[in-house]
């Protein structure tokens, strides 16, 4: 553990900690509880994040998410799929592949126009964003910039054995074309009508020029994304709906509405596709920082790989009797922004029963883990008892068990991690067949009968207020 202060400097300068980049929109520095470092330690010292290929010193701006990480991500993923299109009827799922035929990607105008301007330092040769540079110096050692180039963020490769111009293909830096292209088979093989959305979650890559930030922004990182389908004319008013509808969807999970922020983006700002758009900000530790963008993207999409495919993406208006070229709404979220902006939020100092603590207020939904089994003591028979408790929570949720150290130190762990409920079971367990339930953010106990644990932590989980006892449950402290 000697390498703690040295991993810690390391993982900062991963982090691309101390960028001296404008970071996009970012502005005014937040004053929120918790600053990124404290944020980045929490992440590696319980396995939510590590450095990818640490082992080698790291691959910078590159992440890989651990045991705790994996399962919020998860559930963040999750928790978008049942709103945007489980509890939908105008919604359908896709996942299409990473790579794909390269004339998407021309016909899409990122071959021409996905880049960004790039400069070097002729004194010590390091590379920035020009757009993002106050000045013209260096920010690092004060040097001479070479003039602007313009740096495409696509990741190439070869498809085959043969690696020539022929067999390039592109690592997607976005998976919204996947369901463009799809359109037409979406469109023949359900038969939704207007207005309907296509969703998918998955990987996208950007070889970014400025990374940094911890997970903010990354080369490899997930998006979760909808293309929705209207009638043109309508666009405005389905851009609106949207606009509110993600919003909303942040705030059902627990993000605090004063942390977020619409920000609607000025006509000289638009990308080339858009005819309008808005990004949902939150406000990180170094200032807000786009979550998502919505997208009026119009006929743009369609049009062009129309165009390029000579395949006529059309609907057939029944009303109108004839086909027209559908409007897209999209709105694409990241899932590793909406991970930190979580994080963030739900990050938490107080004190608890005499000692100070740090805990996680993240939403049952999201928790990595929904409860611990805490056994009082590891002797038999307890030990036995408590894990056959284990064993039988764990059919229905991510359930942790920890028998080490005192009870304290074990609530403050599971604290620390966000989960919501402890169980705890004690000697007294053996006799009355009862178990205390602790709830992570206001402390209070209740005492229930094993018979209804199961129930009463789905109704818990599902956010049913702690006071409603089963049969023969007490309330134990509070
Ligand atoms: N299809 C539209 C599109 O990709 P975007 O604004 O470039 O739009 C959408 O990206 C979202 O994807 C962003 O709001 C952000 O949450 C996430 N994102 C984009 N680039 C990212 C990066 N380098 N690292 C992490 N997340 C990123």
């Amino acid at each position: 553990m000697g390498g703690w202060v040295w991993e810690e400097r390391e993982l900062l300068k991963l982090m691309g900690w101390g960028s001296k980049t404008k970071e996009g929109s970012v502005t005014e520095p937040a004053k929120t509880k918790v600053d990124m470092e404290k944020l980045v330690s929490l992440c590696r010292r319980r396995g939510f994040i590590f450095p990818s290929s640490e082992i080698y010193g790291g691959l910078s701006s590159c992440w890989d998410y651990g045991p705790l990480g994996v399962e919020l991500k998860r559930n963040i993923k999750d928790a978008w799929w049942r709103a945007m299109v489980q509890q939908r009827d105008d919604m359908v799922g896709l996942d299409s592949s990473i790579l794909m035929h390269p004339q998407v990607w021309q016909a899409s105008g990122h071959v021409e126009g996905f880049s960004d301007p790039l400069v070097e330092c002729k004194g010590c040769h390091l590379r920035w964003r020009s757009d993002e540079l106050e000045g013209d110096r260096c920010p690092e050692c004060g040097g001479e910039l070479t003039e602007p180039k313009l740096f495409n963020l696509m990741f190439k490769t070869f498809i085959g054995a043969v690696e020539d111009e022929a067999s390039v293909v592109y690592l997607r830096p976005e998976t919204a074309q996947g369901m463009f292209v799809n359109f037409e088979n979406i469109l023949n093989t359900t038969r939704k009508r207007l207005p309907f959305g296509i969703a998918q979650t998955g990987k996208s890559f950007r070889n970014e020029v400025t990374t940094g930030n911890f997970i903010f922004r990354s080369r490899e990182f997930e998006q979760m994304e909808i293309e929705y389908f209207v009638k043109p004319g309508t666009d405005k008013q389905w851009f609106d709906y949207w606009v509110e509808e993600r919003l909303n969807w942040y705030v059902s999970l627990g993000i605090k509405r004063e942390n977020l922020k619409l920000r609607p983006h000025a006509k000289e700002e638009l990308a080339h596709y858009a005819r309008a758009c808005s990004d949902v900000n939150y406000l990180f530790p170094m200032g807000w920082a786009e979550l998502e963008g919505i997208a009026n993207r119009g006929d743009f999409d369609l049009v062009q790989h129309a165009a390029s495919s000579g395949k006529g993406l059309s609907y057939y208006d029944e009303e109108a009797k004839e086909h027209i070229v559908p409007y897209i709404i999209e709105p694409s979220a990241g899932v590793d922004r909406t991970f930190l902006a979580l994080l963030c939020d739900a990050y938490d100092e107080d004190e608890a029963e005499g000692e100070k603590r740090v805990l996680l207020h993240l939403h049952p939904d999201l928790a990595p883990i929904k409860a611990a089994v805490l056994p009082l003591s590891r002797k038999e028979p307890l030990a036995s008892f408590a894990k056959e408790i284990y064993a039988d929570l764990r059919q229905q949720w991510m359930v942790g068990y920890d028998d080490a150290q005192s009870i304290g130190r074990r609530y403050r762990r599971q604290d620390e991690i966000g989960t919501p409920f402890c169980v705890t079971a004690d000697f007294e367990s053996l006799e009355d067949k009862q178990v205390t339930i602790r709830e992570r953010d206001n402390l209070r106990q209740i005492r229930v009968p094993i018979d209804s644990l199961k129930a009463t932590l789905r109704a818990k989980l599902g956010g049913e207020d702690l006071f409603v006892l089963p049969e023969g449950g007490k309330v134990w402290k509070e």
